[in-house]
């Protein structure tokens, strides 16, 4: 079970981070498949390299690991690849899959000794599924009731020592009984254009397209800090190469393209655009709630915050206050706007 959610109102967007449908393949042939190929995080991969040498020298399983942060980022692979570096199988299912507790114990019933087990928006299961998951993790058993009424009684069923590998765009999202249950908890970061440069190369090495190095460099910087945008962009440059020009990706040709995807030379889409347009617009530069954004400008609150809201921030154009969400002086300059003078509601840096 490979569950790909995608946001309602993003559908065909290039510049979304969730998956495409017709992308599911295709990330498959690019997925890195070991630590060696995964770029960049370097500080949660050095650390994971240990932690997966050491369980396997030692013949145990590997701590339940959790990792958060926008989607695109690499989590899915990160699991993947902790599986083919532990030598164990990998079992792939989602939060909202798992919708009774049967469908638990059918996946982790099945487990063999030291598998991973990787459940996707793990942010996502219900309380029932999510209660019954504690004992497996700590223990390695499942609590079950046979029969109803009088005649029921508890059974235990001890399961094989497994890895439980959990994603989520954000840890808030999780209770804090799941949280405190994953032993290794890693954070994963926008990319630099750096990395995504190296992602580039070799994507474009795989699917065989022609790349310049001056041409990489430019799309690296567009693609919001997220590899999965980073390869899909690198196909829509190829359609253009293809039927435009002579197959090259070439600056020229990347300038032009991404100029026409609607992908600025700071790397906002539209809709971090609209996002800030609305704030500065709309509600003099904030604070303004985030619900209040969202209805504005017909998103998803929890898209804003998993996905639009990270980059923002990190880029410098939103400050989040406790009162809301506030464009920042650089927010202002981009769209060459005047600020307005701080108050004493809002002091803007
Ligand atoms: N560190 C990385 N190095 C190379 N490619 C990566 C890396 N992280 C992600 N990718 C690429 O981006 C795609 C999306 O990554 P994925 O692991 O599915 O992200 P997430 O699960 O966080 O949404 C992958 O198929 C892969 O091609
Ligand atoms: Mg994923």
């Amino acid at each position: 079970m490979v569950m790909a959610r995608k946001s309602e109102s993003r559908k065909t967007d290039t510049l979304s981070e969730e998956i495409q449908p017709d992308e599911v393949r295709l990330e498959a042939s690019l997925r890195p498949r070991s630590f060696d190929e995964y770029v960049g995080q370097g500080p949660v991969v050095e650390k994971l390299k240990v932690y997966v040498q050491a369980a396997r020298s030692r013949g145990d399983s590997l701590d339940h690991c959790l990792f958060s942060g926008p989607p695109g980022l690499g989590k899915t692979s990160l699991a993947h690849i902790i599986a083919n570096e532990l030598g164990v199988g990998i079992h792939v299912t989602s939060g909202p899959a798992l919708e009774r507790k049967g469908d638990l114990a059918g996946l982790l019933t099945n487990l063999n000794a030291r598998d991973v087990l990787f459940i996707d928006e793990i942010h996502r299961l219900n309380a029932a599924v999510e209660e019954y998951l504690y004992p497996a993790m700590e223990d390695f058993r499942l609590d079950i009731t046979i029969d109803t009424g009088p005649a029921a009684r508890a059974m235990k069923i001890d399961l094989p020592p497994f890895t439980l590998i959990g994603a989520t765009t954000r840890t808030g999202l999780l209770t804090s009984p799941l949280r405190d249950r994953f032993q290794i908890q890693e954070r994963l970061e926008y990319y630099d254009p750096k990395a995504l440069e190296l992602i580039l190369h070799r994507s474009a090495r795989i699917l065989g397209i022609p790349l310049d190095k001056d041409a990489a460099r430019e799309v690296a910087t567009r693609s919001r800090g997220t590899p999965r945008i980073t390869n899909r962009l690198l196909r829509r440059l190829r359609d253009f190469a293809e039927v435009e020009g002579n197959g090259k990706i070439t600056l020229e040709l990347a300038k032009k393209s991404l100029d026409r995807l609607g992908v600025d030379a700071s790397g906002l889409d539209a809709m971090d655009r609209k996002i800030l347009l609305t704030i500065i617009e709309k509600f003099g530069g904030g604070p303004v709630g985030v619900e209040t954004i969202a209805a504005s400008v017909g998103e998803q609150r929890d898209t804003i915050e998993d996905v639009y809201e990270p980059f923002l921030m990190q880029e410098g154009f939103l400050q989040r206050t406790p009162r809301g969400r506030m464009a920042t002086h650089r927010a202002y300059q981009y769209f060459k706007k005047q600020p307005p003078p701080p108050t004493p509601q809002g002091m803007l840096f």
